[in-house]
């Protein structure tokens, strides 16, 4: 099987690594192309075998898979770059949220799938979000899923939920890390630890408490049921989170829901769609 990824930014060059990494993938299965040299040519180096082309048309031609890794304002060149060498059996998916399938399937002769991938992948974990075109077959679903979960675990949502599953799964990385790094930082300040141990006895806590929702049998709440004994000092904490972050995840929901509206307009202008009529309506 031939995999071919236009776009060797971060997400591509994470994607590529970690299906390297996994033994999914072997470096002369795949074809990457970028817009500038070096990325790709890095790649190269660091994978013997590995095919780099400055040219997206060369890299998908040919490929059984084609995931496009640009940003969403970069994909209406490429779709129309590639128009012309995909045929009807491959498969090509988008690793953005806000290019809908509708608007790829009207563009391009392939199957197409959506799929967010996160950071989390590069440690080969975190959720994978997959949304499935009118032309996928379950051959292809199950193709596609046995790639993914080499990297994650693949988790079907609608196009619908792509937002607030991206939210989650793809921004909340940066989210919770965010919060370590604000926590750590006061922790340091107040008292005598360094930051650094403020940091890594987060992380450790953070791959812990992962485990125990997901392993562990554990849900938010039980968790904090049996950490937060009544009476004990967990409990008063919990008290101030409770305060503290009242109405921030509505805001933070608001906040990327109104950007993503502004993206979809955008690219709406970009392809030359009509308002509303392209950008990430269900398929
Ligand atoms: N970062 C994340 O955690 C994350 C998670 C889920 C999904 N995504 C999605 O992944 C996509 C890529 O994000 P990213 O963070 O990887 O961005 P990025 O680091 O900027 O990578 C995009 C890459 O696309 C290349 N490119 C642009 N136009 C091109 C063209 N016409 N032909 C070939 N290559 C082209 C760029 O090349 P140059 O070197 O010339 O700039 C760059 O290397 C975005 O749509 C984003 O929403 C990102």
């Amino acid at each position: 099987m031939k995999v071919a990824f236009i776009g060797t930014g971060s997400m591509g060059s994470l994607l590529i690594e970690a299906f390297l990494r996994s033994g999914a993938l072997h470096p002369h299965q795949i074809c990457a192309s970028n817009r500038s040299k070096p990325k790709a040519e890095l790649l190269a180096k660091r994978h013997p075998g590995l095919r780099i082309t400055h040219c997206n048309a060369e890299a998908a031609n040919g490929s059984h898979i084609v995931f496009l890794c640009v940003k969403p304002l970069d994909y209406p060149s490429v779709v129309t770059e590639l128009t012309d060498v995909l045929n009807e059996g491959q498969i090509v998916v988008s690793i953005t949220s806000p290019v809908g399938i509708a608007l790829l399937e009207g563009r391009i002769p392939s199957k197409v799938a959506k799929i967010i991938p996160s950071i989390t992948h590069s440690a080969l974990a975190g959720a994978s979000l997959c949304i499935y075109g009118s032309r996928i077959l379950p051959e292809d679903r199950l193709l596609l899923e046995q790639l993914m979960s080499s990297i994650s675990l693949p988790t079907a949502i609608r196009e619908s939920e792509t937002r607030i599953a991206s939210d989650i799964a793809s921004c909340g990385p940066a989210f919770i890390a965010f919060i370590l790094q604000q926590w750590a930082q006061e922790a340091a300040k107040l008292t005598g630890i360094t930051l650094d141990e403020a940091v890594r006895l987060g992380a450790e806590m953070l791959h812990g408490t992962g485990k125990l929702l997901t392993e562990g049998g554990f849900t938010p709440q039980e968790l904090q049921r049996r950490v937060a004994v009544p009476g004990g000092v967990t409990a008063e904490g919990i008290a101030v989170l409770q305060n503290g972050l009242q109405g921030v995840f509505k805001q933070l929901i608001e906040a990327t829901h109104r950007k993503y509206d502004d993206d979809l307009g955008r690219l709406d202008l970009l392809f030359g769609a009509k308002p509303g009529s392209g950008a990430d309506k269900e398929a």
